[in-house]
């Protein structure tokens, strides 16, 4: 039995949005699943400035997907910008755009839409002059700094592709990224900011391009002044080639499934690969969820304390907010520094009122205590968002008595790098909460369960989520593979979307995400594949093999645990772990690492050489008793070995 959350009164007073009741969602559920082609075209036409407005609702369904991605509005043009930016300038010309905080608290930059808009243009024009054109692919490998929103708006404008690279990622990943894309051009800066330490970004990139021909410019922000290598001929400067540059530029026209941008995310085999978001749908898809999850409210200050370098940065730090006219924080730091009071000294400082972070934050700012967060007032604060992972109920209750005083609702917020946006979430004025519950579908998502032996779970019950039609916000295709796509995401389970989640249903019909059943981990919501990390360990000379899973970690979620095989002639030590976790940040990066090593004389493996994950796991996870049938080992003996010198933290 879990307690039922009310949503409190003041929460929902006032809300000018569409669902404020259950009712309310009800019948927008309803009418969603009714004519999804109807109800998604009449927002779409409410929501975004369209340049024509399309007729089509969608075209295509998840049995024919082989055959090439749905389409959604496919007569329509537009440029996302100019719902982005343009059609603000007349009645919210002067409202705070970005609410930049950088890495030193009050360090604050306020960018009206005015602003935004002007600087897109001329990061356009340089960007053009530099012979970016529509269709070409942009990296963008930046810390959280205005600028990277500039960038992405900036390609959007020309109807090119960006790809934000996440600032953590090593110059082996960048240079994988920037060959799978094949761009032309990277944008960078000298340096990031982090909690007070430099990020080596420009270093980072310079290594990353060697022997990339692809590359002909790379563009360069200067934030900390570090003195950086150059290449004369390819490098250039920000400052040099925007601030000059002409301050309005017509925006591209493009067609409504025109790419948006590409964004590489883990999976359970091989290579990162390149999810790809298209203008319309995905906009219509981030308008939607942003506005109706978060209730966002003309005077709101939203805050989401994620990094551009990931999905959540891209939906709900730039182009939702940012369709729907909202003041959206940028933030450059950590909610360690200069202690772990930082978030709540924003939060009173800027009048934030609504808040969107990640579990592992909270239980980590919770292991310090009540203290540095009773100190401020968060008498602003409405609405508490969650994303990335489960999150546990004495986490989830913290956050709402603790943080929010009691006084706000939180939205547990379910959804993927391919998702595009919120799939499961509370709507925050209508649906009760329950803590640990992700609660219920967005309209037009049609969530299915399926047991161990395929069938359909109809009511409460347990297991693999699929979602059963399309929605505007999902991701078409894998940048130049779609067979990959269709067989990463609609195989398993022909004729669905396969979310690599286990999910649980209540009785009341709330979902319950229990994590991932695939080879996927959740590492402080950074996903990684097991794969990255066996591949990068056994490149390692003393590695002869590896095993990785992941373990129940307190703060993290979930940690890393590597099973490691040595080559003859290698003894198990410290030094070797070292060298193992160095390898790891170098092919990966700084955001990797294992948490537990285990030197084993073999893994487990059947007859035909398969390693048998499900032991590896259950080892991890502390549970050796729930190993289930050995008998098809090779080798049963390495089992004991295993059980024997299991590690834990
Ligand atoms: C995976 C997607 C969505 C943006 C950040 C992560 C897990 C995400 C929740 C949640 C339980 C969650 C899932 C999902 N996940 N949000 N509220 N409750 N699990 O995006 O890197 O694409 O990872 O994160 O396992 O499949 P991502």
């Amino acid at each position: 039995m879990s307690e039922v959350y009310d949503v409190p009164a003041r929460v929902r007073e006032g809300s000018p949005n569409p669902m404020t009741t259950m009712d309310g969602y009800r019948a927008a559920y309803a009418a969603s699943m009714d004519d999804p082609g109807g109800f998604w075209l009449r927002e779409t036409k409410q929501r975004l400035q369209w340049m024509r407005e399309p007729t089509q609702g969608l075209e295509g369904n998840f049995h024919e997907i082989a055959d090439g991605p749905v389409r959604w509005f496919g007569d329509g043009e537009l440029n996302v910008t100019e719902s982005c930016l343009d059609r603000h300038l007349l009645d919210r010309g002067d409202k705070v755009a970005i609410l930049w905080e950088g890495d030193e608290p009050g360090d604050v930059r306020r960018i009206t839409y005015r602003d935004l808009h002007r600087e897109v243009c001329q990061a356009a024009h340089a960007l053009r002059e530099l012979g970016v054109k529509k269709g070409e692919r942009v990296i963008i490998y930046m810390g959280m700094v205005p600028e990277a929103a500039v960038a992405m708006l900036a390609c959007a404008r020309l109807g090119a592709i960006h790809s934000v690279v996440f600032g953590g990622f090593s110059a082996d990943a960048l240079r994988d990224r920037v060959r799978d894309c094949r761009a032309q051009i990277v944008i960078t800066q000298d340096e990031g900011l982090r909690g007070g330490r430099p990020i080596p970004l420009k270093e980072t990139t310079d290594h990353a391009l060697v022997g990339e021909d692809s590359v002909e410019k790379v563009l360069v922000l200067k934030r900390t002044g570090a003195d950086v290598g150059w290449v004369e001929g390819r490098d250039v400067w920000w400052h040099d080639a925007v601030a000059s540059a002409p301050d309005s530029l017509d925006a591209v026209p493009c067609a409504a499934e025109d790419p948006l941008f590409i964004l590489y995310t883990s999976g359970s085999t091989g290579r990162p690969k390149g999810v790809l978001h298209t203008c319309g749908g995905y906009l219509t898809w981030t308008s939607y969820t942003h506005q109706n999850v978060f209730d966002v409210r003309e005077d709101d200050v939203y805050a989401c304390v994620a990094d551009v370098g990931w999905i959540t940065g891209h939906s709900y730090i730039v182009y939702g907010p940012l369709c729907n006219g909202a003041t959206t924080v940028m933030f450059e730091s950590t909610p360690m520094y200069p202690d772990p009071g930082r978030y709540w000294d924003m939060v009173e400082r800027l009048g934030i009122t609504v808040f969107y972070t990640a579990p592992t934050a909270i239980r980590a700012l919770a292991a310090h205590g009540d203290e540095p967060v009773r100190r401020h007032d968060l008498s602003s604060l409405r609405v508490l968002g969650t994303v990335g992972e489960p999150i546990n109920p004495d986490a989830w209750i913290w956050y709402h008595e603790v943080v929010g005083n009691g006084r706000c609702t939180i939205v547990d917020t379910w959804w993927q790098t391919e998702t595009g946006g919120h799939m499961i979430t509370p709507i925050a004025p209508a649906t009760p909460t329950k803590p640990g519950s992700a609660t219920l579908p967005v309209p037009g998502v049609l969530p299915l369960l399926l047991d161990e032996k395929d069938r359909i779970i109809r009511g409460p019950g347990q297991g693999r989520l699929c979602i059963d039609m399309p929605w505007p916000g999902m991701a078409r295709t894998v940048w130049g593979d779609h067979e990959r796509y269709v067989s990463v995401y609609f195989s398993l389970f022909p004729g669905r979307y396969f979310t690599g989640d286990g999910c649980r249903r209540d009785k009341d019909g709330y979902y319950w995400i229990t994590g991932r059943v695939d080879d996927v981990l959740n590492v402080s919501g950074h996903r990684m594949g097991t794969a990255e990390f066996e591949a990068s360990l056994v490149s390692v000379e003393a590695v002869a093999e590896a095993g990785v899973v992941g373990f129940p970690h307190p703060i993290k979620g979930q940690g890393v645990y590597a099973y490691i095989v040595l080559q003859p002639g290698y003894e198990p030590g410290d030094d070797i772990e070292t060298l193992m976790n160095q390898q790891i940040r170098k092919e990966i990066g700084a955001h990797a690492r294992v948490d537990l090593f285990q030197f084993v004389p073999g893994l487990p493996k059947t007859r035909s050489g398969k390693v048998m994950r499900r032991i590896l796991r259950k080892v991890a996870e502390g549970q050796p008793e729930a190993l289930g049938d050995t008998s098809t080992l090779a080798d049963p003996s390495v089992v004991q070995a295993i059980i024997d010198g299991a590690k834990s933290l």
